[in-house]
């Protein structure tokens, strides 16, 4: 492995490499004689120090999938909650019990198309597109269903775009599928300055609703800066017991009771849960929403977004109209991507913390 080229590979990286690669966990032999590229990977579950940078094999895309070449990746909590390993992650993920199957991270991608499967019609070679990748990776490369992209707007970078795929799909299904917004609605966003939050300030806006975001204090002029039309400091106020009523509820923290949504929603509101903080408030919306849904006019929906190259040109029209602007916390090269996660797992990231691959971008 050339890790001591600095054309290459910038130096943070490098020295990630020399490191891991002291440990004899560099190069794998078997792989020798394909084409490689590097990537992230965590061979096992813990801090974001167990994350390793490595050299893998360079995917090729199936006749439906397009070959991105990555300039950008963003972060989301739930790869996070997976890299950790916590009992509730390895039972849910899926991703085995004792050590991770898919030992890679990092799915919201911007790029520039490399090569096209035959069945391919949406792209071509050289489009410069942004979506999730499957399987997940911070890798110089990586294989995606047409259906998980779109084409970048113009108006927006490399690092904006890969924002966007997972937290804005959330913003957006959750506002208008799972909480059947109307213009003119009262709407409350929990957890309005972060990742989703941000977006779903913006596209709540977008819709012609009267918009509140709850955030700390440091925050509340960013959350007016999108769009806001009263921002609530948490620290200072309970939104759920300041008498207050709204039509609609996102709430990205999770972290109030049911009965705390039920006071807090007019007459028909609908709460729509997207985030939890423990696994005993996660329980109760589970089990009580269906009954509070069937015993009154009010509704309480969780939501799982998914990822559809309808929705993504929804957005990508929205950034055109500047509707929706992307908002970055912070860029980190790849060397620096345990950092990334460190300043992730804080939950009090303004926006997207995004990972720039530099030697992609500057092709
Ligand atoms: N259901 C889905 O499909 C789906 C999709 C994506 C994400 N999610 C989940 O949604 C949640 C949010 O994701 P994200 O990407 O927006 O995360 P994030 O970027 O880390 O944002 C965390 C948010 O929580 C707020 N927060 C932290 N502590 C708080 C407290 N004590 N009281 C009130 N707010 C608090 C932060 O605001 P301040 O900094 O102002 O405190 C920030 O807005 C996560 O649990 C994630 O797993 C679900």
């Amino acid at each position: 492995m050339r890790s001591g080229d600095p054309d290459i590979i910038p130096p943070q990286v490098a020295a990630l490499v020399e490191k891991k690669s002291a440990q004899g966990s560099a190069l794998d032999s078997n792989q020798k004689g394909r084409a490689q590229m590097k990537a992230i990977v965590y061979p096992k579950y813990g801090t974001p120090d167990v994350l390793e940078l490595r050299e893998v094999e360079k995917p090729t895309p199936n006749d439906n999938q397009v070959l991105v070449r990555v300039h950008t990746v963003s972060l989301n909590p739930a790869e996070a909650h997976m890299l950790s390993g916590k009992l509730m992650a390895r039972l849910l993920g899926g991703n085995g019990l004792f050590k991770p199957k898919q030992t890679m991270l990092g799915a919201d991608i911007a790029g520039r198309v490399e090569a096209v499967g035959k069945n391919v019609t949406r792209f071509k070679s050289g489009d410069e597109v942004f979506g999730r990748k499957a399987p997940n990776g911070f890798a110089e490369y990586a294989c995606a269903s047409e259906n998980a992209l779109a084409l970048k707007p113009a108006n927006i970078t490399f690092e904006q775009a890969a924002a966007v795929p997972v937290a804005a799909l959330t913003a957006l299904q959750s506002l208008r599928d799972a909480g059947q917004i109307q213009s003119g609605q009262k709407v409350l966003i929990n957890g309005a300055s972060g990742g989703v939050g941000t977006f779903t300030v913006q596209i709540a806006k977008s819709f012609g609703a009267r918009v509140t975001g709850v955030c700390r204090t440091q925050n509340l002029d960013l959350v007016r800066a999108l769009g806001a039309d009263r921002v609530i400091d948490y620290t200072r106020e309970d939104f759920t017991r300041n008498g207050q009523c709204y039509d609609l509820i996102i709430d990205n923290v999770g972290n109030h009771s049911i009965s705390d949504y039920v006071r807090a929603l007019s007459p028909k509101g609908i709460c729509v849960i997207i985030g939890f903080t423990s696994l005993f408030l996660l329980l109760q919306h589970l089990v009580l929403r269906r009954l509070i849904s069937k015993i009154g006019s009010k509704k309480i929906n969780m939501m799982l977004a998914h990822i559809t190259n309808k929705d993504l040109v929804v957005l990508k029209e929205l950034m055109e109209a500047g509707k929706v602007v992307p908002v970055i916390d912070r860029c980190y090269p790849l060397g620096e991507v345990s950092e990334a996660y460190r300043h992730l797992q804080t939950r009090h990231a303004q926006g997207k913390i995004v990972v720039t691959l530099e030697q992609n971008s500057k092709t």
